[in-house]
């Protein structure tokens, strides 16, 4: 499956560096070309002359080496590099490179590189979930980095917890996953909606919800790394723009979401709403900020447009619309009602009240419900894998579908 790929293997200051030495192994017996960039750090753990050998390359590890042909080899390997891997990476690296720091072969190696990057930290627990490096991996994460999750297990530093690196078959076969050809979304228009809406009252206060848009943005991101068109359309969030994604559109109210929505939804070959959209706004805004001279204040509040709603009237057979169930109770009776009130394809349903599901977390637990009355419940997630999940199941509606007008066309 890698023939012929080239993979760079950055390897940081960790002491499961020695660990690399194996993928390294692993990845050129799948058939990659394996060029090895150490940090200083990781030289203290494991020679270059290891990487050598089981590579068949010289390892780069300064800028500065005296080269006998002259070629600017941090440019050259940016260039040449079909995927950028960096196992183990350590806190220290993952903060320079969070924040662009180019100073040595690797860190500047990665800013000149547009291949897709994948880093599989490892670390002390405590230093793993300080929220620096949390902060630091979520960061890259938004501008398209990969992250393999360390495992949990007994630590170097004699604690245990989270943070081993994953052992190397299981990060080559991550690696691996990443060359499979997603081409099924290739040219599709993908329409993604993400974070809340927000409502105003008056010029300084809005009504809102806790939705940050981390749903919506790694479905959007993952749209577009498997080739689709992507538009986004997003409430107020402090998400960069995904990289890839075609168009981002950024609204407040859900009546601006809802004309966004409208002017694309003909184009689009699947909509996604992961947004938290407002069902009230304030029927009167007040042109001033109001004043406290009262105990109460009422506010009168008119219904919103269901731009789902409206999209599953509109809809046409050859299109693929996906709907979110944000709920507290009543989990699978609610999503399905939705997902036959709007006329849905699929629906995700989140009980928002679990731990670890649902708003500005990174990760969620949801059911997938289907038009056929399937039930997929999984267990808890990164927010990006489950987007890679979620397009898995578009993709084979898609493929039915295809089917059924192949079938119309030729009977
Ligand atoms: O953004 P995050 O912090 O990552 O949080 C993710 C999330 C919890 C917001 C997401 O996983 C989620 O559940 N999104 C849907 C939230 C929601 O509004 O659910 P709902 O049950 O109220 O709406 C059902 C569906 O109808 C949703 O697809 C919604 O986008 C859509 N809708 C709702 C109301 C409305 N007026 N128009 C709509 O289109």
């Amino acid at each position: 499956m890698l023939e012929n790929k080239k993979i760079v293997l950055g390897v940081t200051g960790g002491i499961a560096a020695y660990k690399s030495v194996e993928i390294a192994s692993r990845l050129k017996k799948a058939g990659a070309e394996v060029h090895v960039v150490m940090t200083r750090g990781a030289e203290n753990f494991i020679t270059p002359l290891t990487f050598r050998e089981i590579t068949g390359h010289s390892v780069t590890d300064t800028m500065w080496a005296d080269v006998p042909e002259y070629n600017v080899e941090h440019i050259a390997l940016a260039k040449m590099a079909d995927l950028v891997l960096i196992a183990p990476a350590t806190a220290n690296f993952i903060a320079k490179a969070a924040c662009g720091m180019a100073d040595d072969m690797l860190t500047t190696m990665l800013l000149a590189t547009d291949a897709p990057v994948v880093m599989a930290p490892a670390m002390n627990t405590a230093m793993y979930e300080n929220p620096v490096t949390q902060e630091n991996i979520r960061k890259l994460v938004s501008r398209g980095w990969i992250e393999i999750r360390p495992a949990s297990g007994n630590l170097a530093c004699g604690s245990s917890g989270v943070g081993r690196l994953p052992e190397p078959n299981q990060i080559v076969d991550e690696v691996q996953e990443l060359f499979k050809e997603r081409t099924s979304l290739s040219g599709r228009h993908v329409l993604v909606t993400a974070a809340g809406t927000i409502e105003p009252i008056d010029p300084v206060r809005y009504i809102g919800n806790r939705s940050s848009g981390k749903m919506g943005y790694a479905v959007a991101l993952e749209a577009a790394r498997r080739g689709a068109i992507v538009s986004l359309i997003s409430g107020p969030s402090a998400l960069p723009d995904p990289i890839g994604v075609s168009e981002v559109v950024r609204i407040e109210s859900a009546k601006e979401m809802r004309d966004a929505v409208m002017d694309r939804f003909d184009s689009a070959d699947i909509v996604i709403k992961a947004a938290a959209v407002a069902d009230y706004h304030a029927k009167n805004v007040s042109e001033h900020k109001i004043k406290k001279d009262d105990d109460t204040l009422t506010l009168v509040l008119e219904k919103n447009p269901d731009i789902l709603m409206e999209l599953g009237k509109k809809k046409r057979n050859d299109q693929i619309l996906v709907g979110f169930a944000a709920e507290t109770r009543n989990l699978l009776e609610y999503a399905r009602h939705k997902l036959e009130k709007k006329n849905l394809d699929l629906i995700v349903a989140n009980d928002v009240t679990r731990r670890g599901a649902g708003f500005n977390t990174d990760t969620n637990i949801v059911r997938f419900l289907g038009r056929d009355g399937s039930v997929e419940e999984l267990p808890m997630m990164l927010k990006s894998k489950l987007a890679g999940l979620l397009l898995d199941r578009v993709e084979e509606i898609l493929e039915k579908k295809n089917h059924a007008d192949y079938k119309k066309v030729h009977i």
